[in-house]
């Protein structure tokens, strides 16, 4: 997970009245972690569902939750505590709160803290399916977005009040690269990158099969990266137990075959390619469509294996390949080894016909 973009930082994270409130003590913790500094503000009813004493201890501040509190020096924490913020997170941002926000109300603390920034402002929506798909809601997000607000999410799932749909808010994880991404210089802007990552699984039956140890969290790291710069991610993955980074286009598949498929259907979009999975280089000829069982006279199974299909190799020989990285595993003679798969695969320092890229830095 990227810190660096939050070191230093200053929030003030303003909480409004909904269940997710709950995942807003981990977010608080994840901010802090990252070094940034957090000053919690919270409307009257988010004090319902979690309390100012459990989200000051996780801060290490105090918190706000009224326009009358007299701890600011000239009592005009309204206009005080944004000036001092590199940007204002509303999460959970309520149904009533977006509204306001839309219509410039300024009847407590958070709202008037709102309308009197100068600095950028995130909303984090967290509501039931039917609050998020009101007209009303959808026309005051839409002004928000107008007004150039950022707004992030919401997810889709399972809700507290046990219907299933839009509205639900982002996790604290996805909230927390959601705003480091947001402060993360765009270098990737425009552009659009294609990342396999994980191993694959060769199957030698319905329940077996040949894979190998790859974690993928390079590949993913790589495509949290990459979005975090302003890429459009797209992610073909193997089979690992990892969270999609937040704004990245996660494909799943199991086989290399089906990897292969995946990153030749969409790389004609792509301006970068980078091979990061650890993809088996042999199948089996034809996998049993049974459990292979084990016989009284104890015979061991045998397998003829064919070779798959080389990703990078393919993507590479391209009449006009993507910007492609490839990533090489090796046991020894590493450098030796690296170049020879380089050059076997097709790209060798004064062979480069990828596509322009330009990868100067935008701001
Ligand atoms: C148990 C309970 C859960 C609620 N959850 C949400 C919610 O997730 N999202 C939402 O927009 N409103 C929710 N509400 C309604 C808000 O708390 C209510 O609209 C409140 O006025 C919001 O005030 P605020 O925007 O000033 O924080 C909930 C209310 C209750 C009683």
């Amino acid at each position: 997970m990227a810190t660096a973009e939050l070191a230093g930082k200053h929030l003030v994270l303003g909480m409004t009245g909904g269940i997710a409130c709950y995942k807003i003590a981990e977010l608080t913790r994840l901010l802090t972690k990252a070094g940034a500094t957090v000053q919690v503000v919270m409307t009257e009813a988010a004090t319902q569902f979690i309390t100012p004493v459990t989200m000051q201890a996780l801060s290490g501040r105090p918190v706000y939750t009224s326009q009358w509190d007299g701890r600011v020096p000239n009592n005009m924490a309204h206009i005080d505590l944004s000036r001092e913020a590199d940007a204002i997170v509303i999460a959970p941002a309520s149904t009533d709160f977006l509204a306001k926000l839309a219509h410039g109300m300024a009847d407590d603390l958070l709202s008037t803290l709102c309308v009197a920034r100068d600095c950028p402002l995130l909303v984090v929506p967290a509501m039931n399916r039917q609050m998020w798909q009101n007209p009303a809601t959808q026309r005051n997000v839409a002004q928000l977005r107008a007004d150039g607000i950022e707004v992030l999410g919401p997810d889709s799932g399972p809700q507290a009040c046990g219907e299933v749909g839009d509205g639900r808010m982002l996790e604290a994880a996805a909230t927390y690269e959601a705003i480091a991404s947001f402060f993360s210089p765009k270098i990737l802007a425009g552009k659009r990158v294609l990342l396999t990552a994980g191993p694959t699984f060769e199957p030698l039956d319905p329940v077996r099969g040949i894979t190998n140890r790859s974690s993928g969290k390079m590949g993913f790291a790589l495509a949290r990266a990459a979005q975090q710069a302003g890429a459009e991610v797209h992610l073909i993955a193997g089979p690992v137990a990892l969270d999609t980074p937040w704004g990245v286009f996660r494909q799943d598949v199991q086989t290399a075959q089906q990897m292969h498929d995946a990153v030749m259907r969409s790389v004609a979009d792509a301006d970068i390619f980078i091979g990061v999975a650890a993809v088996a280089d042999w199948r089996v000829d034809h996998a049993s469509e049974h459990k292979i069982k084990k016989t009284a006279e104890r015979a061991l199974p045998s397998f003829t294996f064919v070779e798959n299909p080389d990703i990078l190799a393919s993507v590479a020989k391209l009449p006009h390949p993507p910007f492609a990285v490839g990533f090489a595993a090796e046991s020894g003679d590493l450098e030796v080894h690296g170049e020879e798969k380089r050059v076997r695969k097709k790209r060798t320092a004064s062979d480069r016909q990828s596509r322009p890229t330009d990868f100067r830095p935008r701001r």
